[in-house]
């Protein structure tokens, strides 16, 4: 055994899930499904699995489901290090457009997301003998989902075996049975056993020390800059001791490591310095790594997080929280009689079982303090638990997933079933899509479309670009929306008019989706350049240049992952991903029309926009080059909604593409 190794293995044994392992891996055997609760931190998620690797009464792999990629990458990486083995052997993991694991693989971290598409080729998931769901409480769709496939893969690979087992151990080894670990974080865990058939549940218990909680007097209007008061008078007033704030996104966050840093260089000599770690999904992984490393001597650390470091991600070293009491959450907002709808993030406030969570991060090591930066009377109004997603958003993508396994979505049984309306809705745009027909039945296009890991619409409109001959720039386009890392980067007030200039040389005429087009192609003639180590087409040359057009690198090089994905997936279904339409691109966005025809908008008389399918009247952003023009028709990839509904990432479509679609839809009807 190495000495890192051996180093871990002494910080596995102090973990307080360690001294009940041996019960816990009993009640494993012993029962089909087991629910886990404990406090963050108490060891559940890297040592679970290994408890049961370790006891040998599992034939194959065990999965340990994650709603978040990052956390997935994280764990398989720390769990390898403990087992001692390189990341991808023993231990390994599988994200959407990522994946290290391997024939030996024993302990796979996935998403639930991935292992729901696992279920497309191996719909009994066989080669996994355990199959842990972790962050159960999060609730998101994919979990939920998961959920109803897992009773039933559970129902047919383990029938008949309890039945006839009257309090004796069932007999693992001869057949293939499935267990199933649903862990969660927070106790209201009946629900989970219920499901379940009344599975046992378990208890670890965490170090958990008291916690003050403050709540503020009034309403907090600007609760950025009330959290950067609160943490300089926790600077100015307390000793040692890290600071955790919690905020809705990545906006904010950056938003206040900013003004952080502002005071931070205006601090009086001899006070302790101040580090700032944001923490966000959208962070690349070295850079979240930061806040695992202890802050050097006389350095206060701040984290400034998402709701991702409530409970996926343990932080050493918090002593003070500062909670601002929100979250970005999913909606699915339904547009019209029609039942359409989109799925939006909206900033809400949190539940109080998200609040709970939050301030329990100041008392992990020691007591700690918790300020809450609202009023005791708004947290009393807070709901008790967060809606489960299933409820609240776009269901398209699982309603198409159902239907290819031939179940109807309105007889699954769910922990908590989705409204009517909402799958109601999925059926329509599914319908206008072509993945079902008339009847409701899954399509051969539709098939096609659930073999490609995006949402159908841009699934449909990565098929449709066959038709134009154009899928190499439609799969660029998508991998760029579906990209985490936004592309362009938003300049200071200052270099806004230059770095507006500067971009000029790549704007399209028709809009965003061919100006993103043109930047790639810009970035990869700069790569091509090939001068040596400082020369064109060099790191430092691709660097500078990215630099000075304000743009975010590192959307190339996700993107361009994705794109390997996207034509690995092509290529699957008989398209070739290297067809390309040069500079004839109409056949771009009409594909990209043909997928999203519901974000499709025409001009009215007064020279606003209105969608069509909704009548919703929508803006052009003020970040679109199409900002300011008027058009006849435009297709958009998102909305935002502030004090008015805007479409980002535009493009111009002319008028005659529409009826082509509607003829087009019609004729293979
Ligand atoms: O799942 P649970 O919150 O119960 O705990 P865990 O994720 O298994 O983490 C147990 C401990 O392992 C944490 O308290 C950290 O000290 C450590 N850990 C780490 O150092 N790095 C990681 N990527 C994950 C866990
Ligand atoms: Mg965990």
């Amino acid at each position: 055994m190495s000495q890192r190794t051996a180093e871990l293995l002494t910080q596995r044994k102090s973990l307080p899930i360690w001294s009940g392992r041996e019960s816990l891996v009993r009640a494993v055997i012993n029962n089909d499904t087991v629910v886990i609760l404990g406090e963050t931190g108490s060891g559940k998620t890297t040592q679970v699995p290994q408890f049961l690797l370790e006891s040998q009464n599992f034939k194959g792999v065990i999965a340990v489901t994650q709603p978040r990629r990052v956390a997935a990458i994280s764990l398989a990486g720390r769990v390898s290090a403990e087992q001692g083995t390189i990341l991808g052997e023993r231990v390994g993991y599988a994200v959407r457009f990522d994946e290290k694991s391997g024939p030996e693989t024993k302990i796979k971290y996935l998403t639930d997301g991935m292992l729901g598409r696992e279920l497309m080729s191996d719909s009994l998931l066989s080669r996994y003998s355990v199959i842990i769901v972790d962050e159960a409480h999060e609730r998101t769709l994919r979990t939920d989902l998961l959920f109803s496939a897992l009773k039933r893969i559970q129902r047919h690979r383990n029938s008949g075996k309890r039945a006839d087992t009257k309090g004796k151990a069932p007999e693992h080894d001869k057949e293939n049975p499935l267990t199933i670990i649903i862990m969660s974080a927070t106790l209201d865990a009946e629900r989970f056993s219920n499901f379940f058939n009344g599975a046992p549940m378990l208890y670890v218990k965490g170090r958990q020390h008291p916690v003050k909680v403050y709540y503020t007097e009034n309403y907090q209007e600007d609760y950025v800059e009330s959290a950067l008061r609160t943490l300089y008078q926790i600077h100015m007033s307390h000793g040692k001791g890290d600071v955790l704030v919690f905020l809705s996104g990545q906006d904010e966050i950056e938003s206040l490591n900013k003004s952080i840093n502002i005071y931070a260089d205006q601090m009086p000599e001899g006070k302790m310095k101040i580090l700032t770690c944001p923490l966000y999904a959208a962070l690349p992984q070295h850079k979240q790594h930061k806040i695992f490393i202890p802050a050097p001597p006389d350095t206060r650390k701040v984290v400034l997080a998402t709701n991702i470091a409530e409970t996926s991600i343990t932080i050493p070293g918090i002593k003070f929280v500062i909670d601002t009491g929100v979250a970005k959450e999913k909606s699915f907002v339904t547009q019209n009689h029609k039942g359409t709808g989109m799925d939006v993030l909206l900033v809400k406030p949190i539940s109080k079982s998200s609040a709970r969570q939050r301030a329990g991060r100041a008392g992990r090591e020691g007591p700690g303090v918790c300020f809450r930066l609202y009023t005791e009377e708004a947290f009393k109004n807070f709901r008790e638990a967060a809606t489960p997603e299933i409820q609240r958003c776009n269901l398209a993508s699982a309603v198409l997933t159902l239907k290819c396994f031939d179940i109807d979505p309105t007889s699954e049984e769910y922990l908590d079933p989705p409204s009517e309306e909402s799958v109601q809705s999925s059926l329509l745009i599914l319908y206008g899509l072509q993945a079902l027909d008339e009847k409701g039945k899954v399509t051969a296009l539709g098939k096609q479309m659930a073999n490609f890991p995006l949402d159908p619409p841009w699934a449909c409109a990565l098929l449709a670009s066959q038709e134009y001959s154009c899928t190499a720039e439609v799969i660029k386009i998508v991998s760029f929306l579906s990209s985490t890392s936004k592309l362009l980067m938003e300049p200071t007030s200052e270099e806004r008019d230059t770095v507006a200039d500067m971009r000029n040389k790549f704007r399209h005429s028709s809009g965003d989706h061919l100006t993103h087009l043109n930047i790639l192609h810009a970035y990869e003639e700069v790569k091509a350049g090939n001068g040596g180590l400082d020369g064109p087409g060099s790191k430092r040359a691709l660097k500078d240049w990215c630099q000075k057009h304000y743009i975010n690198e590192r959307a190339f090089a996700e993107a361009g992952d994705i794109a390997q994905q996207l034509a690995l997936a092509c290529r699957r279904v008989g398209i070739d991903p290297t067809t390309s339409c040069g500079d004839e691109t109409d056949g771009v966005l009409k594909s990209i029309l043909r997928g999203t025809f519901q974000n499709c908008a025409l001009i009215q008389q007064d020279g606003t926009y209105r969608q069509i399918v909704s009548r919703l009247p929508v803006k052009i952003h003020p970040s679109s080059t199409l900002f300011g023009r008027k058009v006849p028709a435009i297709v958009y990839d998102e909305l935002i909604f502030t004090n008015n509904t805007y479409a980002r990432t535009v493009s111009a479509l002319e008028q005659s593409w529409i009826a082509e679609l509607a003829i087009h839809n019609r004729r293979s009807a």
